[in-house]
């Protein structure tokens, strides 16, 4: 009866150890699977594909809430100081954000370097056949974003470039985005530069959404010439939407 009572809990312990040991396989192996996916071309460009489409959600958002300023001082200040009162979502969305586009930049970079390893030669031939403007230049558009979005951090979020925007408040003691916004596009080369890279943006997304369907298989012959139309047109509308800001300040329309 004890013997029977010792063989049952060896091999209880044995069932266990093994049931471990299958565990813990399979961790491994899911987890060499993502590294795999990682370091593979297809990986990446999947990567690439659902981080620009996250920036891409983020632009549009960022657009709606910016354009609020047509609305006024109390729309605008009042919209900053909402996402100001959810500090846990506004934080989480930051991060995430960060998260986002640190992914979509190493992405791009180690895609970069995997292409010119593949062609250590430079083409004889500079000129691209079928490559269109906004293909060609999505490395260099992605670039000058980037630097964009570090002075726009500096300029309207961390308040570095102008001190003074943090003692802006309005009547009713909140930050007063609207008066940042209107005295930092009267200054005209400000307005440039943001001009230059709002067009910069729409370039870089009508490429960029290109190679997103390219990347999940939707861009077939039959959809091919829609969804370049489709792309172009985003592209354009949101760079209508956010000139539309600083033009509108530089011609007195809101003032
Ligand atoms: C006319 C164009 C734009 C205007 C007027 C504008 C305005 C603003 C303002 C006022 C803030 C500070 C919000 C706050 O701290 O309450 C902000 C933050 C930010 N903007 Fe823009 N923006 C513009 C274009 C863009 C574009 C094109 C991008 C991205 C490509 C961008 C990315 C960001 C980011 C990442 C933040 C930080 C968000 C945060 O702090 O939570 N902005 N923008």
């Amino acid at each position: 009866m004890v013997g029977a009572l010792w063989i049952a809990s060896v091999c209880g312990k044995e069932r266990q150890r093994e049931r471990q040991r299958f565990d813990k396989a399979l961790t491994l192996r899911n987890m060499s699977i993502w590294v795999e996916l990682l370091r593979s071309s297809i990986g990446k460009k999947y990567i690439m594909a659902i981080t620009g489409f996250l920036l891409f959600i983020f632009v549009i958002g960022h657009l709606l809430g910016n354009l609020q300023v047509f609305l006024g001082p109390e729309a605008i200040n009042g919209y900053a100081e909402k996402l100001r009162s959810m500090p846990l979502l506004l934080w989480g969305a930051r991060i995430g954000l960060l998260v986002v586009a640190a992914l979509h930049i190493w992405m791009a970079a180690s895609l970069t370097i995997e292409n010119r390893r593949a062609r250590p030669e430079p083409y004889q031939l500079k000129t691209p056949i079928q490559a269109t403007y906004s293909a060609r230049t999505i490395r260099i558009s992605g670039v000058i974003i980037l630097a964009f979005v570090i002075y726009h951090l500096l300029h309207f979020t961390f308040l570095v470039i102008e001190p003074d925007y943090a003692t802006w408040t309005d009547s009713a003691g909140r930050p007063h985005v609207y008066k940042m916004m209107v005295a930092g596009f009267s200054n005209v080369w400000i307005s440039g530069f943001y001009l230059l890279a709002m067009l910069l943006l729409c370039l870089h997304l009508s490429h960029g959404l290109m190679s997103m369907f390219q990347s999940v298989g939707l861009r077939n012959p039959v959809w091919a010439r829609f969804l370049e139309q489709l792309a172009r047109t985003i592209a354009a509308l949101i760079f209508l939407g956010y000139a539309s800001i600083p033009v509108a300040v530089l011609s007195n329309l809101i003032e």
